[in-house]
């Protein structure tokens, strides 16, 4: 309580951030002796050139690992100091334990809680959100969120459709409780009804055998409805973001969007009157790294001098499920 007698507000603020990408880059001429593709059709529809995979044995949590440990230094914060870990994955390491739990020993933050977060490609801004809400209710004071995958782990390398969309690495934010400023809101959507256009079907209590016979472990993905389901999803979500905050489109200093595709973040970024000058874009290097994407692409944005303290960030996604959502925060 302050002196008052009012409850001060708390709000969460990014003290630091950290990424990590696997060595081995797969270009878009790579693919194409592989499928029936080209350097041409993948960059004009999508805007990738070229994407990461990681190498055998390589895992999420590697990859969680090492984007955690240069979030962590970035902020100052000894992994001992952490109040909770919370990591956005679709791709996670086993079924159980969580990848953050495995996060969590691997730092040597033993004892907090831990939990993964399943959104698909919007796994995290969705794992954002909850921290958000953890440190404004004074439940946490130092969170660590992570967003991280190893997506080509189930693309089908003889499907053309998707496997040149999908990437694999890891981004995280250590976020502070702050007095000042930091996250001023976050907005979850879902639609479950739409699962087919966008699914791995393979799954545990629906039982391996009858998918792996019908389906297999892989990506389906119908591109063309995602995409015209995306662009409509990502308008309404600014356009909520910006109401429940009383601000004009153009206060905006940077979008930070996830990064399936170029032609959905030019269409956001038209959206928002945003010249792509102010849009952090990494697609075109990482493809769709889905919950690492737009964690990746703060921390690239941050650490090359671009986003500045005190400047009004807009982060957005959409993924499978379909799942959406953004966040606001002044960094
Ligand atoms: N190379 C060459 N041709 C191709 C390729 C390829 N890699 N892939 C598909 N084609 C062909 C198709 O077979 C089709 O040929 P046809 O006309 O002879 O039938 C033609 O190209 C057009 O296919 P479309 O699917 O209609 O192409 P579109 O312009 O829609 O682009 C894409 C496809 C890039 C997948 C786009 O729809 C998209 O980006 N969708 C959204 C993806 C997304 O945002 N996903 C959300 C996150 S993912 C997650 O949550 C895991």
């Amino acid at each position: 309580m302050s002196e008052t007698g009012a409850t001060p507000r708390v709000y969460a603020r990014i003290a630091g951030t950290g990424s990590y990408l696997p060595a081995n880059v797969v270009t878009n001429e790579d693919l194409s002796k592989v499928v029936d593709t080209s350097d041409e059709w993948i960059a004009s529809r999508t805007g990738i050139r070229q994407r990461h995979v990681a190498a055998d044995g390589e895992t999420t949590g590697d990859l969680a690992y090492h984007a955690s440990v240069r979030a962590l230094e970035a902020a100052g914060v000894e992994a001992s100091e952490l109040d909770l870990i919370v990591l956005g994955t679709t791709t996670p390491d086993l079924v159980f334990p969580s990848t953050a739990c495995l996060l969590q020993h691997r730092l040597g933050a033993n004892g907090c809680g831990a939990f993964d977060v399943n959104a698909a490609c919007s796994g995290f801004v969705y794992a954002l959100s909850v921290a958000d809400k953890f440190i404004r209710a004074g439940a946490a004071r130092t969170v660590l969120v992570v967003g991280a995958e190893t997506l080509t782990r189930m693309v089908d390398w003889s499907d053309r459709a998707t496997c040149v969309l999908f990437g694999d690495g890891a981004g995280a934010v250590v976020l502070k409780a702050d007095a000042e400023t930091g996250i001023l809101s976050t907005h979850l959507h879902a639609d479950g009804g739409k699962k087919e256009l966008l699914w791995n079907p393979v799954g545990v209590s629906v039982g391996f055998k009858e998918h792996e016979k019908n389906a297999g472990v892989r990506i389906h993905m119908t591109g063309n409805e995602v995409f015209k389901y995306a662009v409509k999803a990502l308008d309404s979500v600014v356009e909520e973001t910006l109401a429940e905050n009383g601000l004009d489109r153009h206060d905006i200093d940077w979008l930070i969007p996830h990064q399936a595709n170029l032609r959905i973040i030019e269409a956001t970024a038209r959206r928002l009157d945003m010249p792509m000058e102010r849009v952090v874009v990494t697609v075109d290097k990482h493809g769709n790294t889905s919950s690492g994407s737009v964690p990746l692409a703060l921390d690239e944005a941050v650490r090359s001098g671009r986003v500045e303290r005190g400047q009004l960030l807009l982060l957005e996604a959409f993924g499978g499920g379909f799942t959406w959502g953004s966040a606001l925060l002044r960094y």
